[in-house]
């Protein structure tokens, strides 16, 4: 088949947001959308002539064609060779797996992650460089400029390569290997935990649910859960991948994820409960009738992974993201390693993994990860969870109470308002910055605020900067405030409202986290008058 040069021209919009591009999926459907961002990626990367790319997605609606377009573009780029999920199927932290594993140059996943799927829902595309890892700001600024310049990109005209079955095919020059998408990630899940530990708990009588979402998890959640550690079948629920996800939203929270959480909460409810989302990097964990934010299960990790055999030295350090709540700081303070903070985003951890200053890491959004990988991982968190119940015989309850009894419990919530006009949410977020420098000291809704600031961050490895990074308000007594605007959103503006109160005091570890949170509720509200300048007056979901 020939190779085509067609000529383009740049289209308004590809800016890359916090983890890749996003759109409607009929906006990537449209002439050249999807063709223009491919080429400006391989174009802003330096080419990909003689490279091998990690292709991959989530399952859902135009997965499969968008993938067939890449494998066009990357054989007429004269990439060398496409490893590629049978039937396009590939979850995030084993696309990072096998880009590491393959020693390959990159991979493109497709994802718009929890966002629902469908023709009239979301879609998403992603690089993610040689470290396994999403593109760092400097690369996604390269692609993005290509976006505003690009004039042609290149495509065979071939109408298809097979990607149903496992081996390896020429395609018009370049070669493509279809995998398995679960056999190497399951056998890296094997060298990091102990299966025998884990098997042995299952056939103790110990139970669990784990809600796949109709998502990409499916597959991995039958093999490893049910055929490799024993656990009983009907464990994963929702477990059949579907291009729309069963029509649901595959965000795995207590609100999207509610038929697990009634399990959960309900009559004769199992030890243990857990979800991943779209593309299978998040988790949320349930004990019996006991949610664990993600920032406190963050902290429990931290304080317990030496229980498994992939962290039986001890961690060489942590880090969460700036609006991820501070009980893990507690907990590494404790053990006298590292904690850092970055900006939201899983990007900002890839070089302090790769430094090897941090083992663990992880972020409020539901994402917990580690240096196995360069991405967040929604398996490996549930299998170091069941590690850690499997070593201490505590239920997630009793292993809560125990965290907060020794390190205080940081009470935690976040509150979205989404859809926002997004000039309104804009100037909300302006006059809040405005009123910054002048808040230290002052009252607001019964609090004194200790410091007020806009996050910035300095990248202790490659030294870059990155401003603007959400506004933080600290009261005294352990409460805080964090506000900053959604960066994965496809549409208007999305405000995000972080809430956080600390509390040491014995006889107040086990209040409802709302009661805990009224005051700096009231204070974050009344501050950024949020009512009045978005006409908003409550949130969308609160998490
Ligand atoms: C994606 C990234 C996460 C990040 C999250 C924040 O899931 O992979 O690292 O925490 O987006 O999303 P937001 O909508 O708050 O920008
Ligand atoms: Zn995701």
């Amino acid at each position: 088949m020939p190779m085509q040069t067609v000529r383009t021209h740049p289209i308004d919009g590809q800016k890359p947001g916090t983890s890749g591009l996003r759109k409607k999926t009929a906006v990537f459907k449209r002439p050249h959308y999807l063709e223009n961002y491919v080429q400006s990626i391989f174009d802003g990367i330096g080419g990909v002539e003689g490279k091998t790319l990690v292709v991959g997605g989530d399952g859902r609606f135009f997965n499969d064609d968008a993938i067939q377009i890449i494998l066009n573009m990357a054989a007429a780029n004269d990439a060398a060779k496409c490893i590629v999920g049978q039937r396009g199927i590939l979850s995030t932290p084993a696309v990072s797996h096998l880009i590491r594993l393959r020693r390959a140059d990159g991979g493109l996943i497709l994802s718009a992650s929890h966002n629902p799927g469908g023709p009239n829902a979301d879609f998403g595309l992603k690089y993610n460089g040689p470290n396994g890892g999403p593109a760092t700001e400097a690369v996604t600024d390269k692609i993005f400029k290509r976006t505003t310049k690009i004039e042609i990109y290149k495509i065979t005209a071939s109408c298809g390569v097979d990607i149903d079955n496992l081996g390896t095919r020429n395609h018009e020059g370049m070669e493509v290997e279809v995998v398995d998408p679960v056999e190497d990630y399951a056998a890296l899940m094997e060298t990091i935990f102990d299966f025998d530990k884990i098997r042995a708990l299952f056939a103790s009588g110990f139970s669990m649910r784990f809600d796949a979402m109709h998502a990409v998890t499916g597959p991995y959640a039958h093999a490893i859960l049910e055929r490799k550690l024993g656990a009983a079948k009907g464990t994963v629920m929702n477990g059949t991948p579907s291009p729309d996800f069963g029509g649901g939203h595959p965000d795995p929270n207590p609100i999207w994820a509610k038929e697990l959480m009634d399990v959960m909460y309900g009559a004769g409810a199992p030890d243990f409960g857990a979800a991943s989302d779209g593309d299978g990097d998040r988790n949320m964990v349930v004990g019996r009738g006991a949610y664990v934010t993600p920032s406190d299960s963050l902290a429990v990790l931290c304080a317990k992974a030496h229980l498994a055999p992939g962290y039986k030295d001890g961690l060489a350090g942590v880090a969460r993201s700036m609006p991820t709540s501070r009980a893990v700081d507690r907990v590494a303070a404790s053990l006298g390693i590292d904690c850092f903070e970055t900006p939201t985003g899983w990007k900002f951890f890839g070089n302090l993994l790769d430094a090897g200053k941090v083992t663990l890491c992880g972020e409020e959004s539901a994402g917990t990860g580690s240096d196995h990988v360069r991405e967040k991982d929604g398996l490996w968190a549930v299998l170091l969870w069941l590690n850690i119940l499997a070593e201490t015989k505590q239920s997630v309850a009793d292993l809560m109470a125990d965290l907060w009894k020794a390190h205080g419990r940081c009470y935690y919530s976040r509150h979205d308002y989404e859809d926002v006009d997004s000039d309104k949410a804009n100037a909300m977020i302006e006059a809040l910055r405005a009123k910054l420098p002048s808040l230290a000291g002052t009252a607001i809704a019964g609090l004194t605020v200790e410091t007020a600031d806009e996050f910035a961050y300095d990248d202790p490895v490659d030294g870059s900067h990155s401003a603007g990074q959400g506004l933080r308000i600290a009261f005294e007594g352990g409460a805080r405030a964090v506000f900053r605007l959604s960066g994965t959103g496809t549409e208007g503006a999305t405000i995000r409202i972080y809430l956080e109160q600390l509390e040491t005091a014995a006889d107040k570890l086990h209040m409802q986290p709302e009661e805990a949170l009224g005051s700096v509720l009231d204070a974050a509200l009344t501050v950024s008058d949020l009512s009045a300048k978005t006409g908003r007056v409550e949130p969308d979901v609160i998490t």
